[in-house]
């Protein structure tokens, strides 16, 4: 079964084609980021704008590097939130274009679906597992049951984690996006000379807050840049910051499992691309006895191949129909 995945949800253009489920043929992404890295953040206008420029190129490659054809799809599995509107609406109305011309069903997705099944692209992962899903828009802990059976434990209650790392460049003026800068920086810096403060929350809870934090961080650089606190480099306030953010998404996922009783943990999304936090989860993880699953690399951020590979585990238990070439829409705030 030919599945050709497409996902626009936010400042990515990708277009996916995958073969029963695990086979990735192909998994084509244009990143937006020179576009939005002046701007220290995504500009939702701007990036509905490079979706409605690139995505038929990105569609084009990806079916060639795959050596499949439009005909040969046999399923076409979009991103239908949550998101940007004006992005998802890019992806969204090119999938019900093709597969309304082509009749082939379609299947919508939620995003946050396909960043918990991004692990099956290449590993599968025996039943129940708590995930970890952080990005730049979630923060959350989930039951994970079966295809299909999720159960929120905890969430963010104000800031993503992936946000809180852009954010923070953005402070520092290190460029967009913030994860992968911050990292590379943390690694020059060091993590005890400042200690961030970390917010557990109320005893045994598995929500998480970040924004105390992103004040904290920049109180501190507000006093750094004038001379009322000891001088820290940005390594430094990169190295203390990553640490504390570390430390909460280490503890809660651990917490989890000891709640729920699960000894499997799958940490996916574009913040598991960050090599500490794989490290401190796996290593704390195998204290406990628990095992840990992250995603490859090219599958924590978003990419098209999780979105066909979610498409197929749910058209497997419900047949797609074309009449979703007609219904689909775009939400913003979609749960899952
Ligand atoms: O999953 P994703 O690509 O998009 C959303 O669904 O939001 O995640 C993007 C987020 C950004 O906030 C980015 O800064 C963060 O993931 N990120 C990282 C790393 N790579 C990407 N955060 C920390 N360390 C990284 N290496
Ligand atoms: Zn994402």
């Amino acid at each position: 079964m030919l599945v050709l995945g497409i996902e626009s949800s936010c400042d990515d253009t990708s277009a996916a084609v995958l073969e029963n489920g695990a086979k990735v043929l192909s998994n084509v992404i244009f990143n937006q980021n020179t576009t939005h890295s002046k701007y220290g953040g995504v500009v939702p206008e701007l990036a509905g704008r490079c979706h409605v420029e690139s995505i038929d190129r990105v569609i084009t490659e990806a079916l060639k590097q795959s050596k499949t054809t439009l005909r040969q799809i046999d399923l076409i599995s979009v991103t239908v939130g949550p998101g940007l509107v004006s992005s998802l609406l890019v992806g969204i109305n090119t999938a019900k274009g093709l597969a309304y011309a082509l009749q082939k069903p379609l299947i919508g997705i939620n995003h946050l679906e396909g960043h918990l099944l991004a692990i099956f692209l290449h590993e599968e992962v025996k039943f129940p597992f708590v995930a970890l899903t952080v990005s730049g828009g979630h923060t959350d802990l989930y039951r994970v049951d079966g295809f299909g059976i999720y159960k929120i434990l905890g969430r963010t209650r104000d800031d993503a984690a992936g946000e809180s790392f852009d954010k923070v460049a953005k402070m520092l003026k290190l460029g967009y996006p913030g994860g992968p800068i911050i990292e590379k920086k943390a690694l020059l810096g060091n993590p005890l000379a400042f200690h961030f403060p970390r917010a557990f929350l109320e005893k045994d809870s598995l929500d998480f807050s970040f924004s105390g934090l992103k004040t904290s961080v920049r109180n501190v650089i507000l006093k750094r840049d004038c001379g009322e606190s000891p001088v820290l480099s940005d390594s430094d306030i990169s190295a203390g910051f990553q640490d504390a953010v570390i430390d909460v998404l280490t503890s809660k996922a651990i917490l989890a499992c000891k709640k729920e009783k699960i000894n499997r943990i799958v940490v996916t999304g574009g913040v598991a691309a960050n090599n500490a936090l794989r490290n401190s989860i796996s290593n704390t993880a195998n204290s406990h006895g628990f095992k840990t699953f992250f995603p490859k690399m090219e599958f924590c951020t978003d990419n098209a191949a999780m979105i066909a590979c979610a498409g197929y585990y749910k058209s497997l238990k419900s047949t797609p129909f074309n009449k979703d070439a007609l219904f689909l829409d775009a939400s913003a705030t979609l749960s899952l």
